[in-house]
């Protein structure tokens, strides 16, 4: 091979290596371009923050008293891009407590999420209790052990306002 093929062939692999990268980096900012709008619009209502769950008016507190009762209320909460015109269908198990006290408990097991129920099992007098695979809470919604549910039913934020009962957001019990 002579010197001047050799200085050819050296010039055609570096005119192809411009190449290659000249094309592979367009391509990559050109996918990267395309890409990006499709990834944040499928991901937005993740990295959105969530509006601050309004009070919703469920009843006088007078109705309450020391044995819990199933309260059904709706709230405008968006899902992902839905918004439900006829809002969120929530349900909250309320009391009174001894020292007057109201609480509000989620109904969602901490297992694996079925629906818990007061006294759902006659054989568990005084418990919430979980048909799906035999979870208990005390009456206050803290597990009990030896049941499959490892943490506390989450409760409501509660306020009352004109004798009126409200209830705010879902907060998660920790250190109970
Ligand atoms: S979902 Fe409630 S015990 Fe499993």
């Amino acid at each position: 091979m002579s010197e001047e093929e050799k200085e050819r062939r050296k010039q055609g692999i570096s005119r192809r290596k411009f190449l290659t990268y000249t094309l592979g980096g367009t391509g990559g900012f050109l996918a990267s371009v395309m890409l990006y709008p499709m990834v944040r619009f499928a991901v937005d209502p993740v990295t959105k923050g969530g509006a601050e769950a309004e009070f919703v008016d469920v009843g006088p507190v007078d109705e309450f008293n020391e044995t819990y009762k199933s309260v059904q209320f709706s709230v405008k909460q968006e899902d992902g891009w839905y918004t439900p015109k006829e809002g969120t269908k929530l349900t909250a198990w309320v009391r009174k407590n001894p020292d007057g006290k109201i609480i509000a408990l989620s109904p969602v097991c901490k297992h694996l999420g079925c629906t818990v129920t007061w006294e759902g099992n006659p054989q568990f007098k005084n418990e919430f209790f979980c048909p799906c695979h035999f979870g208990r809470y005390d009456e206050n919604g803290v597990n009990i052990p030896g049941s499959p549910p490892t943490a506390p039913l989450d409760m409501y934020e509660t306020k009352v306002e004109n004798g009126r009962l409200l209830l705010g957001k879902i907060v998660p019990r920790t250190g109970v």
